[in-house]
């Protein structure tokens, strides 16, 4: 296992394994854990021994989504460079390009964008613990990840409207009637599951697996989705709403919009 102190990666089997690990905070991602996390994708896109990425997260959450100290910071301080090249943003563009197979393992909370890139993997394994969670409007932001776009045309558009506007979590049952994951596996079984249908796929024809998913995804059509969401989330990250959301967390106290 090398890469950063965050991010974990390891190659066996044909399979490049992906881990989230920064238990202590829920596995909440920082601008170089995204950093790490694309270009450790990138490199699977390019090298011929990496047929498959599965991603995985250690301790009880795969991710409670991007790191909050880090976006309350950006809504005080913008980034001179816009959100479009942001670290996330950049994770999101990868992520969803993908060509080759994406596995997901998900035990306990997948917030934000935890929740997010699991639109863009290819077979995904959750723990009977697991639960999707898309507060965006609880934090005053919009959804990204072309979320806006994949979650309604998956869920139907009032269960989605509810998960994005009321962060309602979606549990593993539901996630898996609904067709976002493939199975309910108990915790035990989690990674044992999810590497073993990664180690199979990576035993199919390279060639086939990415035409396939090309024809299954409409590449085009999440990039021109995420570069609209990202104008809007780089809006909102500075209103005083966002701010408000973001204090609250950091104080740990329900945010107070009618003041703002
Ligand atoms: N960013 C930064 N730190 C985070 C975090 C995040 N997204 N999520 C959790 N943490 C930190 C907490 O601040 C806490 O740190 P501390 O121990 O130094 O105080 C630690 O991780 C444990 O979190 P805690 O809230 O005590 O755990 P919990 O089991 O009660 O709740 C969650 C887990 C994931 C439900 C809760 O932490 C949460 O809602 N996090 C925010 C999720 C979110 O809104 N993400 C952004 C989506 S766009």
């Amino acid at each position: 296992m090398g890469l950063t102190s965050f991010v974990k990666a390891s190659e066996s089997d044909g399979v490049l394994t992906l881990t989230i690990s920064r238990p202590e905070k829920k596995n909440a991602l920082t601008g170089e854990m995204y950093t790490a996390l694309a270009d450790e994708l990138e490199r699977a896109e390019r090298e011929p021994g990496i047929k498959v990425v599965l991603i995985q997260g250690d301790g009880d959450s795969f991710t409670a989504g991007n790191d909050l100290d880090e976006f309350r910071a950006q809504a005080i301080e913008p980034e001179s460079e816009g959100s479009e090249e942001s670290p996330a943003f950049r994770f999101t563009e990868v992520i969803a390009g993908a060509t080759k197979p994406l596995v997901a393992a998900v035990q306990g909370n997948a917030v934000g964008v935890g929740a997010t890139m699991l639109l863009h993997c290819d077979l995904i394994y959750l723990a009977e613990n697991a639960r999707l969670i898309t507060p965006f409007v609880n934090l005053a932001l919009v959804p990204e990840a072309a979320s806006s776009y994949l979650l309604p045309a998956r869920l139907g558009y009032v269960q989605a409207y509810a998960m994005f506007a009321l962060g309602e979590p979606l549990n593993a049952a539901m996630a898996v009637s609904r067709g976002l994951a493939n199975e309910v596996v108990p915790i035990a079984e989690l990674r044992s599951r999810a590497s073993a249908a990664a180690v199979k796929l990576a035993k199919r024809p390279v060639g086939a697996l990415a035409k396939t998913k090309s024809l299954m995804r409409e590449h085009s059509r999440m990039t021109a989705q995420m570069s609209e969401e990202a104008k809007i989330f780089k809006e909102r990250l500075v209103t005083a709403e966002a701010r408000e959301a973001f204090a609250a967390f950091a104080e740990r106290r329900a945010p107070d919009f009618s003041k703002v």
